[in-house]
């Protein structure tokens, strides 16, 4: 690779996600690497290393090996009722894995960008700053708050994302909106919850700014959310009718949900992405277009 920084390679991890789709439609520029547990099919052409967090010593060893200029880490255990079934798993690959991720990456010079949630806070306040204190409810959200303030304290990037927008990538990984549609079009009568308000946002959107932040190597949190503050249930309504299904949808109430506690109202604030990275907050009908005007959605529809 050389021993200018400009040749180092970035290294991506959890690239076969929701996110991940969108980060491979605008790929950096820079040489990257995805690691995941398989090679995500997003990313058929882009080099690969098969890593599993839960194995102790093995990202190390990539970091040392490749001496990444940049760490861009989003893989995680993100099922939020994963992570309460299975909560030592979720702090070795939440916490443990992140942890070793920075001891390697301060050996190797690596900057690293770190893929967080707005799940680190409890949904009580009007709007949450990227200098909000965190306040998690959940063991998901409390292993992603662990983890941004060893990535902080390391002097590396916090990228807080919201409820992701998007394709079905696989059975168990879809977005938010797209899994609402197939649920319709496969005849069930969902509850959504219509007290539960989330800012929303396309993956499409991030990926550039992901890249750019990684470009520009500045440390701290960014938030990067939707321009709009909807209830699940709107959201779900305002899905179908893009995807051009009739909304037949229920509604409920948070409180009536039988599981780990739920953040009511997460709208994150992000004024600093606006002006040092020039994020433009997309309207939820910008967001819902790119999941059900895209030729794959299409395709699906007049293939049924
Ligand atoms: N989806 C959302 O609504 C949302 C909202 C806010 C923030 N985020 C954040 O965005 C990031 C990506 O989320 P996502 O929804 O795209 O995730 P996802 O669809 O659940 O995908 C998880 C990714 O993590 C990787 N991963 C999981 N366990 C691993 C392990 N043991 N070893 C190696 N890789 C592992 C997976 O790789 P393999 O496929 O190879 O297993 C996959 O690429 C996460 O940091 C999450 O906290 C997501």
């Amino acid at each position: 690779m050389g021993d200018s920084k400009s040749f180092a390679p970035w290294l991506l991890t959890g690239m076969g996600g929701v996110l991940g789709v969108g980060a491979a439609a605008h790929p950096p520029q820079a040489i990257h690497i995805v690691a995941g547990q398989v090679r995500p099919s997003a990313w058929p052409v882009t080099p690969a290393v098969r890593v599993n967090l839960g194995r102790r010593g093995a990202l190390a060893h990539i970091v040392a090996e490749l001496r990444p200029s940049v760490v861009v880490h989003a893989a995680c255990i993100s099922r939020a009722a994963d992570c309460e079934l299975q909560p030592e798993r979720a702090l070795s690959i939440n916490v443990e894995a992140v942890e070793e991720l920075l001891e390697s990456a301060a050996s190797a010079a690596s900057f690293v960008l770190y893929v967080s949630t707005e799940q680190v806070f409890d949904g009580t306040a009007a709007v949450y700053f990227e200098h909000s204190p965190v306040s998690p409810q959940t063991v998901y959200g409390t292993t992603k708050a662990t983890a941004e303030q060893m990535v902080l304290a390391a002097g590396g990037a916090v990228v807080r994302l919201p409820l992701l927008l998007g394709p079905r990538v696989n059975e168990r990984r879809v977005g938010a909106d797209r899994a609402v549609v197939d649920a319709v079009r496969a005849g069930q009568r969902l509850r959504l919850f219509r007290d539960e308000i989330r800012t929303p946002v396309h993956v499409d959107f991030i990926a550039p700014m992901l890249w750019k932040l990684a470009r520009l190597r500045v440390p701290g949190v960014f938030h990067l959310a939707g321009a709009e503050s909807v209830s699940r249930f709107e959201l779900g309504q305002r899905a179908c009718l893009a995807a051009g299904i009739e909304p037949l949808l229920d509604s409920s109430l948070a409180a009536q949900f039988d599981g780990p506690p739920r953040s009511l109202k997460l709208v994150l604030d992000c004024q600093r992405a606006q002006k040092e990275l020039g994020w433009e907050p997309p309207d939820l009908r910008q967001s819902l277009a790119r999941t059900f005007a895209a030729p794959a959605f299409r395709a699906g529809v007049c293939s049924d």
